[in-house]
């Protein structure tokens, strides 16, 4: 089966007045459909660099990127974008959710926007919040739910839309060990039961428990994660 995401030879250099910042040296990276693949490094090491090139919000200087079989080296950003709003979730550490909106609401408005029916965002919202274990919670404001709660919601709205690839840059940077784990088991589930290639770029050790393969960034590259 063709690999969901194919990374290969990814080159960053971030120029500051200072100094060049050669953060990926020729970073390659495999994913199999349905599985948790876990990246790791110290801070600085570019983990949130290599996300945000996956996901279309940054672009390499060399090297390839191939997601859910699309060639996306090539694409213009509007569609990267498209790919994006169709196919892939991106979550990052700060959950984002409009605070005057219901958690279900959260999820349902921007596939409204995209042009599903009231009604098939609404179906489609409680499914996802089902997917995360917060079916219950659908009708809560996000100033009512735990930290846990909230980065929940924003995994369901990113998952939203039967998307096939999720993104997340340290989800559980701002929880605590008993919610990081709950989260980790979600997203557990979303890849082995529900078949979404995760990617999480995580400083917790305890997400290679549950990922498939896991890696570190050192010195601009991927390595097989050793557990310290
Ligand atoms: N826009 C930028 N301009 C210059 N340097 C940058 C820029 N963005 C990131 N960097 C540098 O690139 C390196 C990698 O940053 P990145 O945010 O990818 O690291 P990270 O592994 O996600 O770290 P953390 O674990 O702290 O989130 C760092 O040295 C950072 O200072
Ligand atoms: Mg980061």
């Amino acid at each position: 089966m063709t690999d969901a995401v194919v990374a290969r030879g990814l080159v960053k250099t971030f120029a500051t007045p200072a100094e060049e910042v050669h953060v990926l040296r020729g970073a390659d990276l495999l994913a199999a459909p349905g599985t948790l693949t876990c990246l790791f490094g110290a801070s600085g090491s570019g983990k949130t660099t290599l996300i945000s090139i996956l996901a279309g919000l940054l672009t390499a200087d060399g090297g390839s990127v191939e997601l859910l079989g699309a060639d996306c080296t090539t694409l213009k950003d509007a569609e990267y974008a498209h790919l994006r709003l169709t196919r892939i979730g991106v979550v990052f550490q700060d959950h984002n959710l409009i605070m005057q909106f219901t958690a279900k609401e959260n999820i349902a408005l921007p596939l409204v926007a995209q042009g599903l029916t009231p009604a098939e965002a609404d179906t489609e919202a409680m499914r996802c919040l089902e997917l995360v274990s917060l079916g219950e919670l659908a009708n809560r404001m996000p100033a009512e739910m735990s930290g846990g709660q909230r980065q929940r919601v924003g995994v369901a709205r990113a998952i939203a839309g039967h998307k096939s690839l999720l993104l997340a840059d340290e989800p559980t940077g701002s929880l605590d060990q008993t919610t990081t784990r709950a989260l980790f088991a979600t997203l557990r589930s979303l890849a082995g039961e529900h078949g979404i290639t995760v990617l999480l770029g995580t400083h917790d050790p305890g997400a290679a428990d549950v990922a498939d393969q896991s890696f570190d960034l050192a010195d601009g590259r991927l390595v097989p994660h050793v557990a310290h």
